[in-house]
C-alpha cells in the first residue's frame, strides 16, 4: 500500500529517502558535525591519538576506513558485536520483521517474538524462570535494583570496587570508580561498596541484613579482574545465608564471551538474577534482559493493577527481539562459544609467553575472548625512568603507547580497560580465526618489543602524549 495521498505525485528522483547517498554526501563533515553538535571532546581524543580515520564499513571482525584499509576490531563496540558486524542472519531477521508489517508495540497485547526470545534465553539458564526485557544494560541494572528492593523489602545494594554497571543514576550508584561519579551529585542511598574478591568484607556488609542484593560482574570489565576460584561460590552462599539476592551482571561477559554461555558457569553458581544486554543486540538494536527467579518476579508483578508497575515503552519491541533471536541462532549454529574458548586459550598462552619475555608486561588475565594484558613498572633503570615520567603526567598513559602503534602501524583497534588503568583489553568478535590470532600475536609482540627500546619511537610518542596532557592540564 502507498503512504502517499492519492493526489500527490513525486518524480522518480525524489521517490526514495536515500540514507546511503546522504551518508556519502556528508561523510566529509563527519568530525565537523560532531564537534559542532555532539561531543567535541570525543573528537579531540580521536585526533590526539590518531584514531580519526573515519571508518566507513564493517564486516564480521573487521572495520574498513575510507581508503579501504582493513582493521581488526578488538573492541567490538564495547562488546556488542559478539557475532560480528552486519551478520547476514541478523540482517535477514531485521529486514523480514520490517517486511512482515508486524503490529509492533501494541502495548495492550503480548508479542510472540518476545515470548520466543524469553523461551530461548531461559533454555540456556534453566534455573531461572522469567525474563524482563529492557533497552540497555544500565536499564537492566536499574530493573534488578527495583526487583531486589521490592522482593526483599530492603533498601541496600552491595557492589564491588572497580565495578562498572552503567551510568544511569541507580547503576552509577554501584560504580566503583569515582571518576564516573564526580560532579553528578547525590546518588541512590543504601549502596555499599565491598572489595572485589573479599568474602570477609562481603559477609560484614550482608550480616547487617539490610542488603537487598549483591550485584557482581563475574569478571570485571574494568581491568579484566578475575575472581579467585571460590569467591563467587562463597558469595552465593553468603547471600543465601543473609537473605540477600545474588545478581550476576553478565552484560559484558554473557552470551559466550568467556567461552561459556554465562561466565558464572565457570564457577558453578546459579544467581537469582542474571543481567544481559550488549551482544544480545547483534550490535544493531539496543536490548537488555533480566533473567530472574519466579518468586522475585511475582513479588513485583503481583496483582493485575500492578501489571505495568515497571516497564518502558520500547521494551520488547519486535526489532530488538528479532535481533536477540538471530544472535542466539548465530552463536549456536556457528559454535561461537566453542570458538571463543579455543581462540581465547591460544591467545592467552601467547600473551603469557610475552609476559615472560618482556619486563613491562606485568600480568595476563582472561577467559575466552575477554583478555587483559596488564603493564607495570619495569626493573631496568632506563625504562623505569621513562615509565615513571609518563606515569607522573597521567596514570595509565603508558597503555596508549601500545594502543596507538597497534592502530597506526598494525591496523588493530584496541583500548585500555578503564580509566587510569594499566591493562589493554581484547574483546573481539567471537568468530575470530587463527589468522586473526596470528595478526594479534605478531602485532602485540612487535609493539611491546618496541616499547622496551629507550630512546625509541614509542617513547618519543610518550613525550608527545605527556606534552598534550600537560597542556590540557594547564588550560583547565
Ligand atoms: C558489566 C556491565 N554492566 C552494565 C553496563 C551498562 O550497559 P549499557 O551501556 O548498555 O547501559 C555495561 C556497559 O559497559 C557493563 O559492562
Amino acid at each position: 500500500m502507498s503512504y502517499l495521498p492519492a493526489n500527490i505525485d513525486i518524480g522518480e528522483d525524489d521517490r526514495i529517502f536515500d540514507i546511503a547517498s546522504l551518508v556519502a554526501e556528508r561523510e566529509p563533515d563527519r568530525y565537523r558535525l560532531h564537534t559542532r553538535h555532539l561531543n567535541e571532546m570525543m573528537v579531540r581524543v580521536l585526533q590526539t591519538i590518531g584514531f580519526n580515520v573515519g571508518f566507513t564499513r564493517g564486516a564480521g571482525q573487521y572495520l574498513y576506513d575510507g581508503a579501504g584499509v582493513r582493521y581488526l576490531d578488538l573492541l567490538s563496540g564495547w562488546g556488542v558485536f559478539a557475532i560480528g558486524r552486519n551478520h547476514p542472519v541478523l540482517r535477514e531477521a531485521l529486514t523480514s520483521v520490517l517486511a512482515e508489517d508486524l503490529p509492533n508495540l501494541v502495548q495492550m497485547d503480548v508479542p510472540v517474538l518476545a515470548g520466543l526470545l524469553a523461551e530461548r534465553l531461559l533454555k540456556h539458564v534453566p534455573y531461572l524462570d522469567k525474563v524482563f526485557f529492557t533497552n540497555s544494560g544500565s536499564e537492566a541494572v536499574e530493573s534488578a535494583i527495583k526487583f531486589a528492593r521490592c522482593a526483599t523489602g530492603r533498601a541496600g545494594i552491595a557492589y564491588c570496587d572497580h565495578a562498572f554497571h552503567g551510568l544511569s543514576y541507580g547503576a552509577l550508584s554501584l560504580n566503583g570508580d569515582p571518576m564516573f561519579r564526580d560532579g553528578f551529585g547525590t546518588l541512590l542511598p543504601g549502596c555499599c561498596e565491598v572489595p572485589f574478591n573479599n568474602l570477609a568484607a562481603l559477609e560484614k556488609a550482608l550480616s547487617t541484613r539490610e542488603i537487598a542484593a549483591f550485584i557482581v560482574e563475574p569478571i570485571q570489565g574494568k581491568g579484566v579482574n578475575i575472581p579467585d576460584d571460590l569467591y563467587l561460590r562463597g558469595a552465593q552462599a553468603l547471600c543465601r545465608k543473609y537473605g540477600t539476592l545474588f545478581v550476576a551482571d553478565e552484560v559484558q561477559t554473557g552470551l559466550g564471551r568467556t567461552g561459556r554461555f554465562l561466565a558464572v558457569e565457570h564457577w558453578g553458581v546459579e544467581p537469582d538474577m542474571v543481567l544481559l544486554a550488549k551482544a544480545l543486540s547483534g550490535g544493531h538494536v539496543p536490548i537488555g534482559a533480566v533473567l530472574v527467579r519466579k518468586q522475585i518476579f511475582e513479588k513485583v508483578f503481583n496483582r493485575m493493577d500492578r501489571a505495568v508497575v515497571h516497564g518502558s515503552t520500547f521494551g520488547k519491541n519486535d526489532l530488538a527481539m528479532a535481533a536477540g533471536l538471530a544472535t542466539l541462532e548465530v552463536i549456536e549454529s556457528e559454535r561461537l562459544i566453542q570458538n571463543a574458548a579455543r581462540t581465547g586459550a591460544r591467545l592467552l598462552e601467547a600473551f603469557q609467553g610475552m609476559a615472560r619475555n618482556y619486563e613491562l608486561v606485568k600480568a595476563v588475565r582472561g577467559k575466552g575472548l575477554m583478555i587483559g594484558v596488564e603493564f607495570g613498572a619495569p626493573r631496568s633503570l632506563k625504562l623505569k625512568a621513562a615509565w615513571t615520567l609518563l606515569e607522573t603526567v597521567g596514570t595509565g598513559l603508558f597503555c596508549q603507547l601500545i594502543t596507538i602503534p597497534l592502530f597506526r602501524d598494525h591496523k588493530i583497534l584496541a583500548q585500555v580497560a578503564g580509566h587510569a588503568n594499566h591493562t589493554v583489553k581484547l574483546l573481539p568478535t567471537l568468530g575470530i580465526t587463527d589468522a586473526d590470532c596470528d595478526w594479534i600475536e605478531r602485532s602485540f609482540d612487535a609493539v611491546i618489543a618496541d616499547s622496551h627500546r629507550v630512546p625509541g619511537a614509542v617513547w618519543s610518542l610518550g613525550k608527545t602524549l605527556a606534552d598534550h596532557a600537560l597542556k590540557a592540564r594547564a588550560a583547565r
